[in-house]
């Protein structure tokens, strides 16, 4: 589905890349995207061990459900945690803001390690324009109400900045949701799926950077990194916030099924096991957080929307990505400590092929501008804008 990306902090990089670095070791070395939206899920009790048992150490909640935050006490998950789009017109009201935090997130914090929270999710896919509105005053209410409440460790101050200039410059990183499956399932036959699948294949040149490619996820994580050196930094790291492969689908969803979703996976986590970065950013391992960690019955839209899961809700793997994970019936619990957190911010969804050089044309630096009728997110403002990626309805 997509690409969202998402304004993060140089904080959240630095403790995602500690983190990072001690996950190398022991585990996976991914997050992953534990969605709810189903009535069959194990408690978040036995889940917390089933992603011990994957060595998997960050999560990535859609909402604050104190059920998981209070399943994962004392262990030495991170979480990201959101608020929906629906809190947006709230949240820029301090009071309301702060009672959320108080409420939802600060019991939490002397046993949950909480390290991020996410403001909006896809807000710009919609067309509500009080949302995005609110986006803005929103985030920066969230944030001064974790700084009020001292929660936030960090000295605020450059950050700030950021948040401030949000509008005009996107100046922090990227979290994209980035899924190459779109982009087969809507041209299967001029998307190589060995390509798209990780498999060996011949990979394509792009004409611009003359880097080679030979899938396509890592071309969009480049096209994002490219878009945003056009803007005029090349200090600001891309993550994936979200990627995935549907193990089933309707009959016109081509390619979604265990066989190219185990390929999808499998060889996904060998890339991130080996640390491997991108063609144009070789040095920073690839960030990947897997969507999803169960199959979600009762999400809607076409059948593959409830079909990503890594595993069906009683623990059993979906398909066979060669990790072994174990759901238990029993309780459990140890020690750990909490880190401070930050504010992100998730913009937009794209879901196209990319090519990593698009912006090739690009003469201006500034903002990503969303193109409600086309739908198209642009790199930099006026003539000559080259798409970054599309966005699709669903
Ligand atoms: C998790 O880490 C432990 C300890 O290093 C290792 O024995 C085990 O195989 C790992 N499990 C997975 C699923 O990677
Ligand atoms: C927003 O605030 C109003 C008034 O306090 C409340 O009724 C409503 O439930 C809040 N919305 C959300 C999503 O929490």
């Amino acid at each position: 589905m997509a690409a969202c990306s998402s304004l993060l902090f140089p904080l959240l990089l630095v403790l995602l890349t500690f983190s990072d670095s001690s996950v190398k070791v022991i585990g996976l070395g991914v997050g992953i995207n534990y969605g709810q939206i189903a009535n069959n899920l194990p408690s978040p009790t036995r889940v917390s061990y089933l992603l011990r048992s994957l060595n998997i150490s960050r999560v990535k909640l859609y909402d604050a459900d104190p059920n998981v935050l209070v399943a994962f006490s004392n262990t030495n998950v991170d979480f990201i945690i959101g608020l929906g789009n629906e809190y947006l017109q709230n949240m820029t009201d301090p009071i309301k803001a702060q009672n959320w935090v108080q409420q939802r997130v600060q019991p939490y914090l002397s046993r949950t390690r909480i390290t991020c929270i996410t403001v909006g999710n896809e807000v710009f896919k919609y067309n509500d324009h009080q949302s995005w509105s609110n986006l803005l005053p929103a985030m920066q209410t969230v944030y001064n109400t974790l700084v009020n409440l001292g929660l936030d460790k960090q000295d605020i101050g450059e950050y700030l900045h950021g948040i401030l200039n949000f509008h005009a410059q996107v100046k922090s990183p990227f979290l994209i949701n980035a899924y190459p499956y779109f982009a087969y399932k809507d041209s299967p036959n001029e998307v190589p799926l060995d390509y798209v699948l990780f498999q060996p294949n011949q990979g394509t040149m792009d004409p611009v950077t003359n880097l080679k490619y030979d899938n396509m996820l890592y071309a969009q994580v480049d096209a994002v990194y490219s878009a945003i050196k056009a803007m005029g930094h090349t200090d600001i790291e891309v993550r994936v916030s979200e990627t995935g492969w549907p193990s089933k689908g309707d009959e016109n969803e081509v390619g979604a099924t265990p066989e190219n979703a185990g390929l999808y996976n499998g060889n996904l986590l060998k890339r991130i096991e080996q640390g491997q970065g991108t063609p144009a950013k070789p040095n920073i391992p690839v960030d990947i957080y897997v969507f999803a960690l169960f199959n979600e019955n009762l999400k809607p839209g076409p059948a593959s929307e409830r079909n990503y899961g890594l595993f069906y809700p009683d623990g059993t793997p979906v398909y066979n990505i060669g990790v072994q994970g174990y759901l238990p019936e029993l309780v459990y619990s140890s020690a750990s400590k909490n880190n401070g957190f930050l504010v992100c911010i998730t913009l937009v969804s794209l879901r196209e092929n990319s090519v990593a050089g698009d912006d090739s044309n690009l003469r201006e630096r500034g903002k990503f501008r969303y193109d409600k009728i086309s739908e198209k997110l642009f790199a930099g403002d006026g003539g000559g804008d080259i798409v970054v990626a599309k966005t699709v309805k669903t």
